[in-house]
């Protein structure tokens, strides 16, 4: 979706001309249009400046802001100021602070304080929700909207407050009915834990030892569905203000306590906020390396935007060194430019950098913007100009893809209550196979389990730890139509409220699988973790189950340890298609054999060699882009007719190419 009759991507930028005096404004237009920048997303922190006291709700200056922007031909994204509640606010009404689950509140001072099931809060979101969408309901410059700012960050979806407890127990009492249904469900005769009514169920506050892995799991469940509710009450409130605009959210990157794909159901299109060199510091297992302290780790970014999927919007980008991880590097020279490539190649329809200008107040004076806070151009200013004049000759329809990866939040949350290994994360755990698709050229659809299948030649289903029957009859046609499916370990295992299913895993899949698992074990680096597989010997990581194969085939072994010789990898067919099972997290080598095993089966093309992990291709309507992360520049071979429209074979460190070949036709070389 895009807002508006634009094909081309767009660039744009955050701004906040309530930092700045009045006589810049008209200077920062200016220089915003004169790099080319097309959209301007304003006011998500804004609501003590619209409000500095109950009821004194002023547009002014924010009035003032729109109009010097549309002056310069720019577009406005506005945001809801949600996410600040002001002081007057919070003083009135202290019991829209969250707490966390040792009874501490969440006092003011920073941001994302308030609870989403406060009734308080829900009536003041009402009031300045609707103040500012019907004030700016005929405002031709406003073309759409965020709502709040990036739900959960600082850890914020799960609040553990009175409000919520009652909440929750309603949810309860909606899901279970009674009592001892949910007594059933859940097995609380484990520790004496039996509940007389709902009212005496409590949120997962403090306690001696571990929560009963059934209630985290309906918390997680009950948490995100409050977050869900909060933000239908605002895009309600703009759509019926003026049904024209589009709703947004800018999403975060990595981040799981919020189901993106079933909040994006209520949204226009889904955005999300990109910090490269940050999340490889702060929210990705091992030692980022010194190319991805300066232009991050692709694969990380790229699944980020083939969750969101195609259409999306990067409504903030890295400008430059940010503030929020342990250090600060200068990304390498170009990567602002990069990241807009890449997010484009991955069907992105607008890249906004955060932020305009590098602020002199407050908690992020040590966070770039396009320009320095004397007002001067930052590189990332050069490198937004650059990539606006190259977008503008682009004329794009959205990537289409026939191997999709399934992202399964809720099986994840029901996995987080019991990891079974410290290093058990099942977000790094289907990276590895994102990876190696990735390192093969292969681009990929991110998508939820119960995505439609029918367009896709092969799926990953990286461990569907509460699979069900319907979840295991859409699979089962799936391959029965002729698709090929690579279902991984630790899937079928639960029952919808997180106990242990009666049978062994795979559960609802062992007909589809042809196996079941007879143990499992998760193991600490100084024990044996490998496999043999067609004939390779493989390691494996964390975790390994032995496999009992019943219509399948072993085509894998454990080599080594207590498990040596028992089975760790089968195949069996189906109708048209045909399913591998992986019973081991592999590392990258048994990736690669697995992925392109189940690519040949299904006939998806791919390279011929493994990319260097610092080179990826990303193909979009005819167009192939090679990304160059790598500190060195890299040679690329394409067939001899082949066009390039940006660059050229030559893709210099940090930088670009785009081509008209496709991935599987190139490659590449390090110079
Ligand atoms: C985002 C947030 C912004 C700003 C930015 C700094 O998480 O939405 O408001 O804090 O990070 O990188
Ligand atoms: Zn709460």
């Amino acid at each position: 979706m895009s807002s508006g009759d634009h094909t081309s991507p767009q660039v744009g930028v955050c701004y906040f001309p309530e930092h700045w005096p009045r006589d810049r404004w008209a200077t920062d237009a200016a220089q915003m249009a004169d790099a080319g920048l097309e959209v301007v997303r304003l006011a998500e922190f804004s609501w003590s400046t619209i409000e500095p006291e109950r009821g004194a709700v002023s547009f002014e200056w924010l009035d003032e802001a729109v109009e010097t922007l549309a002056a310069e031909g720019l577009d406005v994204v506005l945001c809801t100021p949600t996410a600040t509640p002001p002081k007057w606010l919070v003083d009135e009404h202290l019991e829209i602070l969250q707490a966390e689950q040792d009874g501490t509140v969440r006092g003011f001072g920073s941001r994302r304080h308030y609870c989403f099931n406060s009734g308080a809060y829900r009536e003041e979101t009402e009031r300045i929700v609707d103040a500012l969408a019907t004030h700016y309901a005929d405002n031709d410059a406003v073309i759409g909207w965020q709502t709040d700012n990036e739900y959960g960050v600082h850890d914020t979806i799960r609040c553990y407050c009175d409000d919520c407890a009652a909440a929750f127990r309603e949810w309860l009492a909606e899901r279970y009915g009674d009592p001892e249904t949910l007594n059933e469900a859940w097995g609380t005769t484990f520790w004496s834990q039996r509940y007389g009514s709902f009212a005496e169920v409590d949120p997962p506050r403090h306690t001696p030892a571990e929560h009963h892995p059934s209630l985290l799991l309906d918390y997680a469940r009950f948490s995100h569905d409050s977050v869900a509710a909060y933000n239908r009450l605002q895009t309600g409130l703009l759509r019926d203000a003026n049904d024209d605009w589009f709703v947004t959210h800018n999403f975060m990157g990595d981040f799981g306590t919020l189901d993106a794909h079933d909040l994006s159901e209520d949204l226009d299109f889904p955005s999300w906020d990109s910090y490269p060199t940050g999340f490889v510091q702060d929210r990705r297992e091992g030692e980022a390396t010194p190319a991805e302290l300066r232009t991050g780790d692709p694969d990380e970014v790229s699944l980020n935007h083939d969750r969101y999927g195609a259409p999306f919007w990067v409504m903030e980008q890295q400008p430059g060194d940010v503030n929020w991880p342990p250090y600060a590097p200068q990304p390498g020279e170009g990567a602002m430019r990069l990241w807009a490539h890449q997010a484009v190649a991955h069907g992105g329809d607008a890249v906004l950098y955060f932020r305009w200008r590098r602020c002199r107040q407050g908690q992020e004076q040590y966070h770039a913007g396009l320009r320095r806070h004397d007002g001067s151009a930052d590189r990332g200013y050069h490198d937004a100009d650059h990539v606006a004049s190259e977008f503008a000759d682009l004329d794009l329809e959205p990537p289409e893809r026939s191997v999709a990866l399934l992202d399964a939040f809720e099986h994840d949350w029901a996995l987080s209550a019991h990891p079974h290994a410290p290093d058990f994360d099942y977000w790094t755990h289907a990276r590895a196979y994102y990876r190696a698709l990735r390192a093969r050229g292969v681009d990929v659809d991110v998508v939820p389990p119960d995505a439609d299948l029918g367009g896709y030649e092969a799926v990953v289903a990286p461990t569907l730890y509460l699979a069900d029957e319907t979840l295991a009859d859409q699979l089962a046609s799936f391959v029965e139509n002729g698709g090929h499916l690579l279902v991984t370990l630790r899937s079928g295992v639960k029952t919808p409220a997180n106990q242990l299913r009666e049978g062994l895993p795979p559960g609802p899949l062992t007909e589809l699988v042809g196996a079941t698992v007879a143990r499992h074990e998760s193991l600490p680096e100084q024990l044996d973790t490998s496999v043999t597989y067609r004939g390779e010997r493989y390691d494996y990581r964390t975790f390994g189950e032995w496999l009992t194969p019943d219509a399948a085939s072993v085509e894998g072994r454990h080599a080594g340890g207590v498990a040596e010789g028992e089975p760790a990898v089968v195949t069996n067919d189906h109708g048209a298609g045909s399913v591998a099972y992986c019973g081991v997290w592999p590392e990258a080598g048994l990736a690669d054999a697995l992925v392109t095993d189940l690519l040949d089966s299904a006939g998806v093309a791919y390279t011929d060699a493994r990319l260097p992990e610092t080179v990826r291709f990303a193909a979009r309507d005819g167009h192939t882009w090679v990304l160059n992360f790598g500190l060195e520049a890299v040679t690329v071979t394409a067939p001899s007719d082949a066009t390039w429209t940006v660059g050229g074979p030559e893709v210099p460190a940090v930088s670009v190419g785009v081509v008209d070949s496709a991935p599987a036709e190139l490659s590449v070389e390090r110079d």
